[in-house]
């Protein structure tokens, strides 16, 4: 790798692709019919690749899900130079995405979930040992994933059943109302933002963010023009603006810097073992 060339960054963008041809049992740099991938969508999936599966350790096959061909997706590029001198091509850095309304239900406080055939499934939840199994069916305080504090041996995972409400929650169709959010108004969710580890730290997240929130400001109606379950989402509220991030708790102070306010009634959860919040902000879409 080279130094970074003076400059600024710029993006591509790409809606909606079809991921058809996109196998998740490999690799985005080994992807048997890449010809037939977007070129943008790729890149991302390179970036995801890099940062998501390599450095987070999330499950290969659990990095596409079915939210990619319903989203819009920017890649973020930067010249290099390279050490001899030479100005070498155009370096991708990052990615983010935008999921379109209508969302999955808000996470259930305390459960673990994994994508599993492109789906996100709750696993169930981590409780203490001594939590025997209850007669009212409820399970026992949740806890994170075992840590150095709570080590393996103190721990075990329920797995969702039908009947213990967790996997009931999942397939609900209203959705819970939260402290910034009625359950009911349609919002975007900013997704799958990451930088490569290279270049942290040069407000790369911080355009790749105000990139996806302008255009959505400039295309308010975008997705209800486009895709038939967000019109039907909005038939009876319109999308006013919310937009919504599943933050990793360690990127609390980088959306915060954005104007993302954390939604204490969202409560934590577990996404591939990685602890999540909800945070919301609000766009001005009036004019
Ligand atoms: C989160 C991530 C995208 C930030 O990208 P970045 O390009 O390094 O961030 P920026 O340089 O734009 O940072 C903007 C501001 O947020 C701060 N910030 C960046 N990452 C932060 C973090 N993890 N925690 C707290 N603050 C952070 C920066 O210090 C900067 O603050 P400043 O404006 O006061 O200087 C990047 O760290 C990353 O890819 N992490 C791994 C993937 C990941 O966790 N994605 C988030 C999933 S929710």
């Amino acid at each position: 790798m080279g130094r970074l060339i003076d400059g600024n960054p710029f993006t591509s963008f790409v809606a909606r692709p079809s991921t058809d041809a996109y196998d998740p049992s490999f690799e985005a740099s080994a992807q048997p019919r890449s010809d037939e991938i977007d070129r943008t969508f790729l890149d991302a999936m390179t970036v995801r690749y890099k940062v998501f599966i390599v450095e987070q350790k999330v499950p290969l096959e659990c990095e596409l899900d079915e939210d990619d061909p319903r989203s819009c997706h920017w890649v973020a590029y930067m010249g290099h130079r390279a050490d001899n001198g030479q100005a070498a091509p155009q370096q991708v850095v990052g990615c983010i995405r935008a999921v379109p309304y209508p969302q999955s239900p808000h996470p259930i406080p305390g459960a673990a979930y994994t994508i599993v055939d492109g789906v996100n499934r709750i696993k169930g939840r981590w409780v203490r040992k001594s939590n025997e199994a209850r007669d009212d069916g409820e399970l026992g305080s949740p806890l994170p994933p075992p840590t150095a504090s709570t080590p393996p041996s103190e721990l075990e995972f329920v797995t969702a059943s039908a009947d213990d409400g967790l996997a009931a929650a999942q397939v609900a169709g209203a959705d819970r109302a939260t402290v910034l959010h009625n359950g009911i108004e349609p919002y975007i969710k900013l997704g799958r933002i990451a930088v490569l580890s290279e270049f942290r730290g040069l407000r790369l997240g911080q355009f790749l963010v105000q990139t996806a929130l302008d255009w959505i400001k400039a295309n308010p109606t975008y997705f209800d023009q486009h895709d038939s379950a967000a019109a039907a989402a909005t038939a009876g509220c319109k999308f006013a603006g919310l937009v919504c991030v599943h933050a990793q708790t360690h990127a609390l102070g980088f959306y915060t810097r954005l104007g993302f306010v954390i939604d204490e009634g969202m409560g934590t959860w577990w996404e591939e073992g990685i602890q999540h919040v909800g945070m919301f902000l609000r766009l001005d879409i009036t004019q």
